[in-house]
């Protein structure tokens, strides 16, 4: 793990745990995943963001994939009350560090996201740009043994 300040706040990596990635999803989305599916998503995401005011966490950002391929931005989240100040702006760019060190020299790499429509022009702002390609989901209903 390592640690950088923006002004009051500290800037963490792969430090985000399942608890504080839970309490920030439902500060905006409503109820999370369980804890347990939560602790497997943070043990096998490729790099997590997180951001601190004092004890208090009020952003996360992820990086899952491959790290050769694909790479995708999950879970960009900043309490409303700390939107608006560059936390946002912050996090995206450390994410885009992450594939800038860790992806193949010499190569293009795809780093992709899903954004709901509003969401768009706060991304577009990096350079993503939206393709005709559609989202399809299925949530599958793993069986209780
Ligand atoms: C989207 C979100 C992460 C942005 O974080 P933020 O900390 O408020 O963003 P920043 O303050 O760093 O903004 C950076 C720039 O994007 C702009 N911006 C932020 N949200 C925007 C939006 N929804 N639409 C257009 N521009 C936006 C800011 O005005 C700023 O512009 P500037 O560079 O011209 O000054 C935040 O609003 C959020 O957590 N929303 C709820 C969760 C969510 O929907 N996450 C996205 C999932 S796809």
């Amino acid at each position: 793990m390592n640690e950088e300040t923006m002004g009051n706040l500290t800037i963490r990596h792969n430090a985000l745990c399942a608890e504080e990635f839970i309490l920030l999803w439902e500060s905006v989305w409503g109820k999370a995943p369980s804890l347990e599916q939560t602790r497997l998503a943070m043990a096998h995401t490729l790099f997590r963001v997180s951001v601190f005011d004092g004890d208090r966490i009020v952003g996360m950002a992820r990086m899952i994939g491959d790290l050769g391929l694909d790479y995708y931005i999950k879970d960009v989240i900043v309490l409303p009350e700390y939107q608006e100040r560059g936390i946002g702006r912050h996090m995206i760019r450390e994410l885009l560090r992450f594939v800038e060190e860790n992806g193949v020299p010499g190569t293009n790499i795809a780093v992709e996201l899903c954004a709901m429509p509003d969401k768009i022009p706060f991304y577009e702002k990096f350079g993503f740009r939206a393709n005709e390609a559609q989202r399809l989901r299925l949530m599958y209903e793993v069986k209780e043994s």
